[in-house]
């Protein structure tokens, strides 16, 4: 057990997805300036950093993902000057700032990439994935793109195929190449100099590619009417054994500096997630868990899939929850408004470190996205899947005026039909609210070492009731989540008895509870036993 634990450890990440968050010049996208306007209200939540998604020049082929320039602030968003206030205003009030690092791709417009595609002998050539076509002259082999289509395209300049694991406009860098290495922690480094207390790192897995480019073999359980680049399996596209040995490079360099955090995003099972906390040297510090996205919404399979996860952490390996973020369905909408809060205690009262997507702290939901208004290009490349991001990207909704306080001009994708209804000035009045919900939870979590870096016992995980314990010096916390609409009983049994801390409708604190706990409908409670 941990008697003192890092920021990262006990602290609470909160994404903010810069162009949705606030918008202070009226051009119906979020800015820096913006974000400032509101730290306030990040830090009263009880946030302990930021993870701003990218906010580098970018041609916005993919909404930031395709970098144009590493060490640079997009105009859309602002200044290096406003990047400087926006981390003097976070450390002024003690939180940390994380920035979005996008290492397997850049955009085809950044400077490299212009020149390496200029010619086959141009010295940076080799910074990307380039193949002589197919003997029928089509792509080298039959890898996908995750945004629809083969992931190689033709060059006619030059004559061959460069690899997009995305869209186009996002060329692969190949991590083979020292000079890449070296630029792309020269790029790091710009910003740890600056202040910047970590990186989540985009696509960590997919860094480096099998050497021989082999085919990648077809998906035994793909079915018809599933995205097409589910049809292959990704085995020689991602996941390979030398990207360790990137990625531990990077941290190398994380290490130099104090008490920095590398988050990695990574899409894998459980037991080859966990080898990117590092095998051989340390890696990231926190592989993102995203297990409570991809399990279905049950006890019985998210208690065994926690016990799973608990019972393969490495020796000092620091687990890590999220519910949501920019490329998946809202909370809200994949388990509705009442498990959205029993999610919530979820989130907040597993062993780790949680990580919130803006807006899930009031309930917001997808907003349906009319075909004409869809910006995203994962919807447009393979659409008809429902894997449109653009539902879960819209803007955060701050009070009821026009523009939900968003922005004073028009919003760069619809507003919520139920904003007035659903915001923050709203909430922040009404005492039952989801936001009142997460702001509680958050004061006792933060005032609960038992929570923060207690240890993790299951109790019980059948039928609608999911039951752990958190224990630190002497104090011990009942959780009991009932994630359906019938009620429940928990027997406690040999715990004996206790005293409620918090419901998720925040109407039984303080209330005594012996042998046995009744649980409402979607009903989720923290019990301190004793
Ligand atoms: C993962 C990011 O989260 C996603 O938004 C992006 O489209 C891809 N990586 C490509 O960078």
């Amino acid at each position: 057990m941990l008697s003192s634990t890092l920021w990262w450890q006990h602290g609470i990440i909160y994404q903010i997805y810069p162009r949705s968050f606030a918008d202070s010049n009226g051009d119906g996208i979020g800015d820096l300036p913006g974000i400032i306007g509101r730290i306030d209200y990040v830090h009263s939540l009880g946030a302990d950093a930021i993870w701003l998604s990218p906010i580098y020049p970018s041609p916005m082929a993919d909404f930031g993902y395709d970098v144009a320039d590493y060490t640079d602030v997009h105009a859309l968003f602002g200044t290096l000057a406003d990047f400087d206030r926006l981390v003097a205003a976070a450390h002024a009030r003690g939180m940390k700032v994380m920035l979005d690092f996008v290492p397997n791709h850049s955009s085809d417009e950044h400077a490299w990439f212009a020149e390496a595609r200029s010619a086959r002998d141009n010295p940076r050539r080799d910074w990307y994935i380039w193949r002589d076509p197919a003997p029928d002259g089509g792509p080298p082999n039959n890898w996908l793109s995750y945004f629809g289509g083969s992931a190689w395209q033709y060059d006619a300049t030059t004559g061959q195929y460069y690899l997009h694991l995305f869209v186009d406009k996002q060329p692969d860098l190949n991590w083979r190449n020292p000079a890449v290495q070296q630029a792309m922690l020269d790029a790091m480094r710009f910003w740890l100099d600056r202040g910047v207390d970590g990186f989540r790192v985009d696509v960590i897995w997919l860094m480096i590619k099998d050497a021989q480019f082999r085919d990648n073999p077809p998906n035994p359980a793909y079915q018809p009417g599933q995205a097409p680049v589910n049809a292959l399996l990704p085995l020689y596209s991602s996941d390979q054994p030398e990207v360790h040995e990137i990625i531990a490079m990077m941290r190398q360099l994380l290490d130099q500096y104090h008490e920095r955090v590398m988050v990695g995003e990574i899409y894998l099972p459980i037991e080859r997630l966990v080898e990117y906390y590092g095998m051989s040297a340390p890696e990231c510090h926190l592989p993102f868990n995203f297990q409570l996205i991809t399990a279905p919404w049950s006890a019985e399979v998210i208690g065994a899939l926690v016990n799973q996860y608990e019972a393969a952490l490495p020796p000092g390996g620091w687990p890590n929850w999220v519910l949501g973020n920019h490329d998946q369905h809202r909370i809200a909408s994949r388990v509705g408004p009442r498990q959205a809060r029993v999610a919530a205690l979820l989130l907040l009262t597993l062993r780790g470190t949680p990580t919130l997507y803006y807006g899930d702290e009031i309930g917001m939901h997808d907003v349906e996205i009319p075909p004409e208004l869809v910006h995203d290009p994962q919807e447009l490349g393979a659409p008809g899947y429902g894997m449109g991001r653009d539902p879960e990207r819209t803007p955060m909704q701050w009070d009821a005026g026009p523009g939900a306080g968003f922005t004073s001009g028009v919003p760069w994708l619809p507003l919520a039909g139920d904003y007035a209804e659903h915001n923050v000035a709203a909430e922040l009045d009404d005492p039952a609210s989801m936001l009142a919900l997460y702001r509680s939870l958050i004061a006792l979590r933060r005032a609960t070492p038992a929570l923060t870096h207690g240890s993790y016992a299951p109790f019980a995980a059948y039928g609608d009731l999911l039951a752990y314990l958190r224990e630190h010096a002497g104090r011990r916390m009942l959780v009991a989540l009932n994630l359906g609409p019938q009620p429940q009983t928990l027997e406690l049994g040999t715990l004996g008895q206790g005293r409620v801390l918090l419901s998720t409708a925040l109407d039984r604190a303080d209330e005594r509870v012996s042998d046995t706990l009744a649980l409402r409908p979607d009903e989720g409670l923290i019990v301190e036993l004793g």
